[in-house]
């Protein structure tokens, strides 16, 4: 019989060079207790049954156990057994002989590299990622889970042994194929399914395509204000990213001047620009394939939550525009289902689709082969559509509610108009709110949300806070945006507020 602290105390016995049998068990379970590997408060294994585990006597048990004892390490509680004690002894000799631990102590294995350290220090993750007003987080109490189970399990009884291994180069074929039905009809994304890379997340993706696309130092445009998570996946790739402005049309494309030196890529979210919501017009979008393909520039379309237009049709992707368009493809369930199922995918073009697939495997071993099979049924047998279609009249509704509450507690200007779609709106602010300081003092009485001017990498035109209403109640709306009226008011000015709403 092994157990895993069996296993542990014959690792630290393979370590020891003491002569005798007893003491080398004896230093090794002193090196482990006072590592730490056993932890104060452990029951140790009944001295029959280690003896048995590792091949020695029980009296050699017996006797490391004593001496243990003698020493302070280990305690016998009557009709219990041996117990690491609670409060070891002040010295032994593995703990005097290891360099003093604290804040100043040098530790040099745990520094990290610049781009590390610099990917923390612009992060955007926080630790809480579900609640009022969270930004870009559906509502997954909704999420279909008996539909979910009973596929699953419906697929368990026969699933093939393949999908328990590593998936083929790109995904599960079924998947693959439901998607390339799926984004023909709402998206107008023209692909088969070889085209079909499925991922572990947009950010995933990115940070594939930025190894497999960029040197370090070559040039990414992204959108100004844009996605962190965007920026972030570039840079620690060793990409220049450059802010390109944003207006209402969407990104605004640079005329190029003498010495004009293309990018490598051009980042956008032209179906709902994250976070200003815009949609990128038919003119530019043109303009920016015609551009990227005179220029070799590859387009990465971050699609990433266009199934929410509460008003109306989406603009079909920027992929399907014209054959063969110098665009990759990506979309996300994070947004539809739920983000923990961490399942996204890329249309890729026909000329790197292989490689990138490939790629995909020797880094990260695509797998998840049930829940990808789940999925492709979920999508044909119709729930994904109609789960959508429920999931988007809720969000519209809630999010008439917020924008109702905010035009009466503030008033119409601090709503900002360009975006009808998506999981967030923006609470529009007066430049003199410092909106950082207003969302760290919101996030204090726990409401989650996100300053405006944190999406800008140079100076922020504009302030404001990103409000997500997916996971509030259209009913609970008012009493939980309260807090955020309050806090607002109390910076605002006499002028502001009169020029806001004023009710409550
Ligand atoms: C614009 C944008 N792109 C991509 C993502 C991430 O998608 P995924 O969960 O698939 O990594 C998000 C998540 O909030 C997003 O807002």
């Amino acid at each position: 019989m092994h157990s895993l602290l069996g296993d542990l105390v014959a690792w630290h016995l393979s370590q020891q060079t003491a002569t005798t049998l007893g003491k080398r068990l004896y230093d090794a379970l002193q090196q482990a207790i006072g590592q730490g590997d056993i932890a104060t408060g452990t029951r140790l294994p009944a001295s029959r049954d280690l003896a048995c585990e590792l091949h020695v006597s029980r009296n050699t048990v017996l006797w490391a156990y004593e001496q243990l004892q003698a020493e302070g390490y280990v305690e016998t509680r009557t009709g219990s057994g041996t117990f690491v004690c609670r409060q070891l002894p002040e010295s032994h000799p593995l703990r005097d002989s290891l360099p003093e631990a604290g804040p100043d102590a040098p530790f040099p294995m745990a520094s990290l590299s610049r781009r590390g350290s610099q990917l923390l220090a612009q992060g955007g993750a926080g630790a809480r990622q579900w609640g009022a007003f969270m930004p870009g987080v559906p509502d997954v109490s909704h999420f279909p889970r008996d539909i979910w189970r009973k596929i699953t399990r419906r697929l368990s009884h026969r699933l093939p042994l393949a999908a328990l291994s590593y998936t083929a180069p790109g995904g599960y074929g079924p998947l693959q194929q439901a998607l390339v039905d799926h984004l023909r009809i709402v998206r107008s994304v023209q692909c088969s399914a070889d085209q079909i890379l499925i991922g572990a997340g947009i950010h995933q993706i990115l940070d594939l395509l930025a190894k497999m696309l960029c040197d370090p130092g070559d040039r990414a445009w992204i959108e100004e204000p844009g996605y962190w998570g965007i920026r972030n996946v570039l840079t620690i790739n060793g990409v220049d990213v450059e802010p390109v402005a944003v207006d209402d049309e969407g990104m605004t494309l640079p005329e190029p001047g003498e010495g004009f030196c293309p990018p490598r890529l051009i980042c956008v979210t032209p179906s709902h620009q994250y976070p200003l919501g815009t949609v990128m017009s038919m003119q530019r979008r043109k303009g920016l394939v015609a551009r990227a393909r005179a220029w070799g520039s590859v387009i990465i379309e971050d699609d990433y939550d266009s199934e929410f237009r509460f008003y109306e049709q989406p603009i079909p992707a920027l992929q399907g525009l014209c054959d063969d368009a110098p665009v990759i493809y990506l979309g996300t369930f994070s947004k539809t289902l739920y983000p923990g199922l961490r399942i996204s995918y890329a249309v890729l073009p026909r000329a790197l689709a292989g490689r990138i697939k490939m790629a995909h495997s020797e880094l990260y071993r695509g797998g998840n082969g049930l829940a990808q099979l789940t999925l492709a049924e979920f999508i044909r047998e119709g729930h994904y559509a109609a789960h959508v279609r429920r999931m988007r009249q809720l969000y519209r509704k809630r999010r008439e509610a917020l924008v109702a509450v905010i035009e009466r507690t503030l008033g119409p200007e601090y709503v900002e108009r360009q975006s009808h779609a998506g999981l967030h709106l923006i609470l529009a602010l007066p430049q003199s709110i410092d909106d950082v300081a207003l969302s760290a003092e919101l996030e204090q009485c726990g409401i989650l949300t996100r300053p405006l001017s944190g999406y800008y990498m140079g100076t922020a035109r504009r302030h404001g806070l990103l409000l997500g209403y997916a996971c509030v109640d259209a009913g609970e709306m008012a009493q939980t945006f309260m807090p955020v009226a309050e806090r607002l008011a109390a910076r605002l000015s006499p002028g502001q507020v009169s020029a806001a709403g004023g009710g409550s």
